[in-house]
Parts: structure tokens; sequence; C-alpha cells
């Protein structure tokens, strides 16, 4: 296993550190940097020593079995979880993310499987929940603010290529992919420069599934970095830039979508490449297998 990974000087990630095919980053500072991030749980110890990076206009899929600690990094970019150690660098600066509060400020948001959407408002009021006071203090100043709203949740949504039927229909009447994707759209109303998606497609049918995949290329296409994690190997080929591949609170592989098969990003998953016997067939030039 890439156990015990040698610090690279400057702290830059080593290549050859981990499995790895043709998983060359972008150039350049990333958006957001971890290095080596921990975290347990009691005896659980859910995140190992972990490194992590995502650039802007990229899209990093993060993949794994169960329990491999995917939620946990996510948490931790996104301050729910305090790691025990570890340093967590936006822009080459380190910054301290001890809340939700304070990834907010940083433009960090966050998509959890749950979308937290008040289902009984409308669209534009769960975009703009928790924010209302924004429009400051107009004549005629609440229905001054609904108009404002409005036109910024059509806007928003037309930016995203996101179509509904209106805006003032009650978000519970809207199919699994709109209110996938007005979730996504509150984190652009938060001028947000990294999105967070806890598997964004898990409870979706195949039409809305394709919504939601064209949402995650207009994010990175306008610029923002996107970490989406998913259990789906079909969406993560067609809408990532890497893949990293967690495996017992480890960062296990990294790939480059367009140089890799789905049989090495499962062997990963699996650590099916990391048995007993040394018959690592080729696929993998430079990976490194210390046991
Ligand atoms: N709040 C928590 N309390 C205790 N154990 C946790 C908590 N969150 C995660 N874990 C444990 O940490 C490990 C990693 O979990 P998680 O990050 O949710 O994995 P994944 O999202 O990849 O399925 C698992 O063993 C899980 O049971
Ligand atoms: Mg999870």
């Amino acid at each position: 296993m890439a156990e015990n990974q040698p610090e690279a000087p400057g702290g830059a990630q080593l290549p050859g550190s981990e499995q790895s095919a043709g998983a060359v980053a972008p150039q350049g500072e990333p958006v957001l940097r971890l290095l080596g991030i921990s975290k347990a749980f009691g005896a659980v110890q859910a995140l190992k020593d972990v490194d992590f990076e995502v650039y802007a206009g990229e899209v990093v899929g993060l993949v794994g079995d169960n329990g491999a600690g995917k939620s946990t990094l996510i948490k931790t970019i996104s301050g729910v979880n305090i790691p025990d150690s570890g340093e967590i660098l936006l822009d080459g600066r380190r910054v301290s993310i001890n809340g939700p509060a304070d990834a907010t400020a940083l433009g960090i948001e966050t998509v959890y499987q749950d979308l937290a959407l008040c289902d009984n408002l409308d669209v534009v009021s769960n975009l703009f929940l928790g924010r209302e006071d924004s429009a400051g203090p107009l004549p005629f100043g609440r229905i001054m603010r609904e108009v404002e709203m409005e036109r910024r949740t059509v806007q928003v949504l037309k930016q995203l290529d996101v179509k509904i039927p209106s805006v003032r229909v009650p978000v519970a009447s809207l199919s699994g992919g709109q209110r996938q994707s007005i979730a996504v759209a509150k984190t652009i109303l938060r001028n947000a420069r990294l999105v967070l998606l806890d598997e964004p497609t898990a409870a979706l049918g195949v039409a809305q599934t394709r919504q939601v995949l064209n949402l995650i290329r207009r994010l990175r296409d306008q610029g923002l970095a996107v970490v989406v994690i998913s259990h789906n190997l079909a969406d993560v080929f067609e809408v990532v830039d890497r893949v990293i591949v967690m495996r017992l609170g480890r960062r296990a592989a990294t790939f480059d979508i367009h140089a890799t098969t789905a049989e090495q990003v499962v062997a990963a998953i699996t650590g099916a490449e990391f048995g007993e016997e040394p018959e690592v067939n080729g696929a993998t030039p430079g990976a490194t297998l210390a046991s």
C-alpha cells in the first residue's frame, strides 16, 4: 500500500506515491489543497494522511467503497468535521475551517443528498432562504425585494440552463433532477468557487441524471472547482476530469479519466491490485506498491 508517503519538497504531492494512470493534475495552484488530513471517530480512523487537490475549471470524482472516507473528506472541506491533523490551503494559503460558516465565507458550498430544500416553498424562496436580508432598505421593501429575488432566480437558472415550469411553483412539484438543480443553483447564488456534491445522481432516473451531469459541466465551464462523490462509474466517466479513489481512509489512486478504464478504477476501489499476489499486469506503470 501507499503507506507512509514521503513528504515531497515544498509540500507538493509526490507523483508515484500512489497508484496512478496518466494522472497529471492541471498546472498551477489548486483552488483547494488538503495536506496530510487525518480524522478518527473513536477507534475508527476515517481518514489517514490524505492529500487532495482540486483546480478551478475541473471536476474531480471522489469514489470508493462504503466506509472509504469519502463523506468524511467532504465534510472536512465543508467544515462539518474538524480534522485531527493536516492542513487546508485555499489558493495556496493556509486556512482554518472550523464550521460550515467558515467554508461558506471561503466560497465552499456543499450539496448533500437530502438537498435541504423546503418542499412547501417556491423556487425563489428556497434560493434565498436565510438570505432575505440581502435586498437592503428599499422603499416598498418587501415587494421590491421579491421582484429582485425573482429576477436573480430566473437569471441564475438561465445561466445554469435549468428548465422549470415556473420559479413560483413549490419545489415539491419538481422532479428529482430539477430539485437537485435548485440545490446547486443555491450554491451559485452564494458565489461559490468550489462546489461539493455528495451522490447527486443517486436517486435519479436516466433523464434526470443527464440533467444533473449537464449542470455539473456548466459549473466547470464557468470556472468553478467541482468535487462529485459517486457510486455510478458511468456518471463518473461521463463528467469528471480526474478520479480520486479512497480506500480504507486513504487516497489509494488517482486517474486521468481520459487515460484510464473502468476496470482500473474498480480495481483501485476494491484493492484488487494490492492483493498478495505480486502480479500487477503493467496496466499501472509507475505505481508504488510497497506492502
Ligand atoms: N460521525 C461519525 N461517527 C463515527 N464514525 C463515523 C462518523 N462518520 C463516519 N464514520 C466512520 O468513518 C468511516 C468513513 O465513513 P464515510 O466517510 O461516511 O465513508 P464513505 O462516505 O466513503 O462511505 C466509516 O467507518 C464510518 O462508519
Ligand atoms: Mg458517504
